[in-house]
C-alpha cells in the first residue's frame, strides 16, 4: 500500500493529539506539522509557517510533495483554504480534509447556522438577528425577552463573542457594545439573540465526505476556569470520554434528528464539505439541541477522543477524499480516557510566558500533549494560557482521572493553574 506525506495546520494540544494519531499509521510517511508546538516536533517536523499563510503553505505542500492537508483549526477553514487548493492546478490532487468556505460559515457565522439549522428543521435555541439597521427592535426584543438571555456575535470571536447576560440592562449594554462600538469589529456587526436552554452539554462529531458519515468518540469538555463550572470561559481546562448518558435513546435523538439532517442538509444545498462537523449539543431533558456547530475538531476534546479511537486516522482521511468513507466502521477503545489541562496563573486573563518546566521524565501512565509550550536553551517553557493536556486511559473515568491528576502534580512551573473536578458530575 502506498503511504502519504502529511502537513498538519496549528500549535496546540489538538494539533499533538492528531499528530500522535497520525503518526501511528502505516500510512503516514513524513509528517509535517506548520507552526507546530515541542510535543509535534517529537513526532514530525514543524515548519515555521503561520495557519492563514496561505501562499507559504502552498510553497511547503510543492516542496514536501505533500498529499493530505489537515487544518487543525477553524481560523484557515474559515479564509477558504479548501477553496485555495481546489483552485489552484498545482494543489488540486491534495486531499483537503476540511470544508469549503462556504461550509465553514457553520462555524464562521452564527447565524448561517441558525438559518441552516431553521431550513433543515434541526432543533436549536429559538432565536432573531439584529444588526445596525434593526438596531432599535433588537433593543425592544430584549426587554422583552425571559432571562437569562444569550447575545452571539455572528463572527468568529476566538471563544469570546457570547454573553449571558442575567437582566435586561446587562442584555442591552452588551448588545450595544457588540453592534455600536463593534466590540469584536466585524465579527459583532450582527448579533444573534437566542433563547436559554438548560442542560448538560457534550461534543459530538462526525467525519464525512459529503455523503457518508461516520461517529467519532463523543466527549464532553470542561469550559469555566473555575471548579464547579464558575467563572469566565476558556478554550477548555479538561475533557472525559466517554460520556456517560450519551448511548441509547438519547444518542438515537441526536442521529436522527441532528446529526443526519445536517449531512443531507449540506449535500441537498451543494455545501461542499469533507472533514469534521463539531456538533456542541445540550442534553434538555433527554433531548438534544445544538448550541453550535464547529468545522473541526475540538480542544480538549481531540485529547481524550484521538486515544479512543481505534481505526487508522489517516485511512479514514484518505476513504474521506475517495468518497468513501461507508467502507469505514468505528472501533471505540472500550477504556474511558480524560484529559486534563495545566494552564498559566491568570488565563484567560492575561498570563506570563516562558516559565521553565520540569518533571516530564517523572511522569508516566498518562500522555503528555504540548499545548502552549516552546523550547528554549534545551528546556521547555510556558507559551500560552493552555500549557498542557495530560491524557490518561482507565477502565472508568475515574480511574483514568486519577492518573492525570497524579501527574498533573508532578510536571512543574510557576503559576501552574488546573482544575481540580474534571468529570464532577459523574463520580
Ligand atoms: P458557543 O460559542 O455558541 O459555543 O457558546 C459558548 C458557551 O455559551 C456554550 O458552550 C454554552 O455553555 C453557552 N451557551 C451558548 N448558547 C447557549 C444557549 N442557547 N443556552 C445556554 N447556554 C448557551
Ligand atoms: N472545546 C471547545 C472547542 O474546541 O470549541
Amino acid at each position: 500500500m502506498s503511504s502519504y506525506n502529511i502537513l498538519l495546520l496549528g500549535s496546540g494540544g489538538r494539533e499533538n493529539a492528531l499528530a500522535w494519531k497520525m503518526r501511528q499509521s502505516k500510512l503516514c510517511k513524513e509528517l509535517f506539522i506548520a507552526p507546530g508546538n515541542p510535543g509535534t516536533a517529537q513526532l514530525g517536523s514543524n515548519l515555521n509557517i503561520s495557519i492563514t499563510d496561505f501562499e507559504r503553505i502552498k510553497d511547503a505542500c510543492i516542496e514536501y510533495k505533500i498529499d493530505i492537508l489537515f487544518p487543525g483549526g477553524e481560523d484557515s477553514l474559515v479564509a477558504g483554504i479548501y477553496d485555495f487548493f481546489m483552485n489552484d492546478p498545482q494543489l488540486q490532487h491534495i486531499i483537503v480534509a476540511g470544508p469549503s468556505k462556504e461550509g465553514a460559515q457553520l462555524e464562521g457565522s452564527k447565524a448561517f447556522s441558525k438559518k441552516f439549522m431553521e431550513r433543515h428543521n434541526i432543533p436549536t435555541a429559538a432565536y432573531r438577528e439584529f444588526t445596525e439597521d434593526n438596531f432599535e427592535d433588537g433593543i425592544t426584543y430584549l426587554q422583552q425577552h425571559s432571562l437569562p438571555i444569550v447575545l452571539k456575535a455572528d463572527g468568529l470571536a476566538a471563544g469570546k463573542g457570547v454573553v449571558i447576560a442575567q437582566s435586561h440592562q446587562e442584555a442591552v449594554d452588551a448588545f450595544t457594545t457588540m453592534i455600536k462600538e463593534a466590540q469584536f469589529g466585524d465579527a459583532s456587526k450582527k448579533v444573534v439573540v437566542e433563547q436559554f436552554l438548560t442542560g448538560v452539554e457534550l461534543s459530538v462529531f462526525a467525519f464525512t465526505d459529503g455523503k457518508n458519515y461516520v461517529l467519532l468518540p463523543e466527549a464532553k469538555d470542561y469550559k469555566r476556569i473555575g471548579e464547579g463550572d464558575t467563572g469566565l470561559n476558556t478554550g477548555g481546562m479538561g475533557a472525559i470520554s466517554p460520556v456517560p448518558f450519551a448511548q441509547g435513546d438519547f444518542m438515537n435523538k441526536v442521529v436522527e434528528r441532528i446529526v443526519t439532517p445536517t449531512i443531507n442538509g449540506l449535500a441537498s444545498e451543494n455545501i461542499i464539505y469533507n472533514g469534521i462537523v463539531f456538533f456542541g449539543l445540550i442534553n434538555v431533558d433527554g433531548d438534544p439541541f445544538v448550541i453550535e456547530y464547529n468545522c473541526r475538531m475540538g480542544d480538549p476534546e481531540t485529547e481524550v477522543v484521538m486515544p479512543r479511537l481505534e481505526n487508522d486516522l489517516v485511512e479514514m482521511i484518505i476513504k474521506m477524499g475517495e468518497g468513501k468513507l461507508n467502507e469505514i466502521t468505528i472501533q471505540h477503545d472500550k477504556r474511558a480516557a480524560c484529559t486534563v489541562m495545566l494552564v498559566s496563573e491568570g488565563y484567560p486573563g492575561s498570563y506570563p510566558k516562558g516559565k521553565v518546566m520540569g518533571g516530564f521524565d517523572k511522569a508516566h501512565g498518562s500522555i503528555l500533549f504540548h499545548a502552549g509550550t516552546a523550547s528554549k536553551d534545551g528546556e521547555i517553557i510556558t507559551n500560552g494560557g493552555r500549557v498542557l493536556a495530560i491524557t490518561s486511559y482507565g477502565n472508568t473515568i475515574q480511574d483514568a482521572l486519577a492518573s492525570s491528576y497524579h501527574n498533573a502534580a508532578i510536571i512543574e512551573y510557576a503559576g501552574k493553574y488546573y482544575r481540580r473536578d474534571i468529570g464532577y458530575e459523574f463520580k
